[in-house]
């Protein structure tokens, strides 16, 4: 999919100020640092669109970008950002869970895991909460560009054998480096197709 426009709509601090004209959205959410804003930068190719940052915990809002005038990307906060306050340590923000449990425009989410590392508990949790809700959901495994291919390889696998304990089938799949750009066909193609149906 060729993107022709990708434009800074408005940030929302809660649902009610997200757009209310109804395009359809496709979200980016998963732990504090896993390279949300990053993505957001590299599908659209508008480096600085999203802001990106070392520290995790830079994206405190919802922000949703407009994509050649149609859907929207939406950049949501991280999980599991260890300093906030006690009552929201290792939990999901109420914003969070309002905007993937309630908003009528999304159409898909992709959940963010970073692929150097064994299966978290907070995804997998993550990951539930949206099953039990019949949120539909994606995975891409992040910042491939970090490691060899066959580590990346090696640490899905592990993933998905671990989804399968509780799940009876797999999610689609991706991996990406917004370094390297890979894997932009992939993710902006599932979007297509999504949008065409
Ligand atoms: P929060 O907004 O804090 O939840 O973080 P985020 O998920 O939006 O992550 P962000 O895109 O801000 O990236 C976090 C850090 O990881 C930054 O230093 C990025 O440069 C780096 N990063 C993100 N994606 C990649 C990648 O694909 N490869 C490499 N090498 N670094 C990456
Ligand atoms: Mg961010």
């Amino acid at each position: 999919m060729h993107i022709s426009s990708a434009v800074f709509t408005v940030s929302s601090q809660k649902l009610s100020q997200c757009p209310t004209d109804g395009l359809p959205e496709f979200a980016l959410i998963g732990r504090s640092n896993v390279g949300k804003s990053s993505l957001i930068n590299m599908l659209t190719d508008r480096p600085g669109l999203a802001k990106v940052s070392s520290t995790p915990g830079k994206t405190r809002l919802i922000n949703h970008f407009k994509i050649n005038a149609k859907w929207y990307l939406v950049d949501l906060p991280g999980y599991g950002y260890a300093r906030v306050s006690k009552n929201q340590r290792g939990e999901f923000s109420k914003l969070i869970t309002d905007y993937v449990q309630k908003r009528e425009a999304m159409v898909f989410l992709f959940v963010l895991i970073d692929s150097r590392l064994d299966p978290q508990k907070i995804d997998l949790d993550f990951i539930r909460m949206l099953g039990e809700h019949g949120v539909p959901f994606g995975l891409i495994f992040t910042k491939c560009d970090k490691q060899s291919d066959d580590r990346t390889s090696s640490n899905m696998a592990k993933f998905r054998r671990k989804m399968l304990e509780t799940w009876e089938e797999l999610p689609p799949v991706f991996r990406t480096s917004s370094e390297k750009k890979t894997g932009r066909d992939d993710v902006l193609d599932f979007i297509g197709h999504c949008l065409e149906t």
